[in-house]
């Protein structure tokens, strides 16, 4: 038996391209268990488009290319419902709430996926236990919710899912700064129980403070890639992403 657990996730030469424009050209990123990487980048740099291509999606019509391995097994190739069911689960910008349903109603509108060793399956009760809040909304339809219960509610479906890994699109979007630090620092509780999690974001302080790694996306291109602290402190991240220019 090979005991070596390998990356979660193994992304090569991941493209995307639009009308013949290339959006996105992904050389390499690996994501390992337990480990939260970063990706950030100005807008429009590539990084929603990065996290749907590994989906197998793009908004509109782009042609993708390139290599994804989940847990070992190449997936580039399946449609987006078949990797998810596989455990590549994507909470977008829009949140994957349903307006109409309450909050219990999409919690139980998820998939069970089959069981399947080292693959964790959170119950109602654990997401719960995570967001005690949603449990006090309950009742309350997706629509009545607030943009940090509705991203608590997304992370909560897609972990009943039981994700190999789980990708956030920008969760701090719309958010009170004391919700980003604890949606944040739910992410850290999840990824010390084993999860792989790629988390885009546009706040980059607040990356930092939660991230292992961070990745910067530039016009589609990987320009910086390493530890959160060294990558923060590069004059390229504090000049155009932290407000440090000129101190
Ligand atoms: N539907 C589309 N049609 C054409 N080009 C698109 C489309 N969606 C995105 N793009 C191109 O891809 C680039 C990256 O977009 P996106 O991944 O959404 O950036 P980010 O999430 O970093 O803000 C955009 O600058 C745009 O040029
Ligand atoms: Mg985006």
């Amino acid at each position: 038996m090979n005991s070596s657990p390998g990356p979660v996730l193994r992304v090569r030469g991941l493209q995307a391209s639009y009308a013949g424009n290339l959006a996105l050209d992904l050389t390499a990123l690996d994501l390992a268990p337990g480990e939260v990487v970063g990706v950030v980048g100005a807008n429009g740099a590539g990084k929603s488009t990065l996290v749907n291509a590994l989906l197998g999606w793009s908004r509109g019509e782009a042609l993708l290319a390139g290599e994804v391995q989940l847990g070992g097994q190449r997936i580039d190739g399946w449609p987006t419902h078949q990797r998810v069911q596989a455990g590549l689960l994507l909470v977008p910008e829009g949140k994957l709430v349903f307006a109409q349903l309450n909050v219990e109603e999409n919690l139980s509108r998820t998939f069970e996926p089959p069981a399947e060793p080292g693959r964790h399956v959170y119950s109602r009760d654990e997401v719960f236990e995570l967001f005690p809040r949603l449990k006090e909304r309950r009742q309350h339809l997706g629509s009545q919710l607030s943009g940090g219960e509705r991203q608590m509610l997304g992370i909560g479906r897609a972990l009943m899912m039981g994700p190999k890994a789980l990708l956030l699109d920008e969760p701090s979007i719309g958010l009170a700064p004391k919700l980003v630090e604890q949606v944040l620092q739910t992410l850290r509780t999840l990824a010390r129980a084993g999860l792989a999690i790629l988390l885009v974001e546009q706040n980059v302080r607040a990356a930092m403070a939660v991230v292992d790694r961070l990745v910067l996306i530039e016009r589609g291109r990987m320009v910086l890639e390493g530890p959160a602290q060294a990558v923060g402190n590069d004059p390229r991240i504090a000049a155009a992403y932290l407000g440090e220019s000129g101190t």
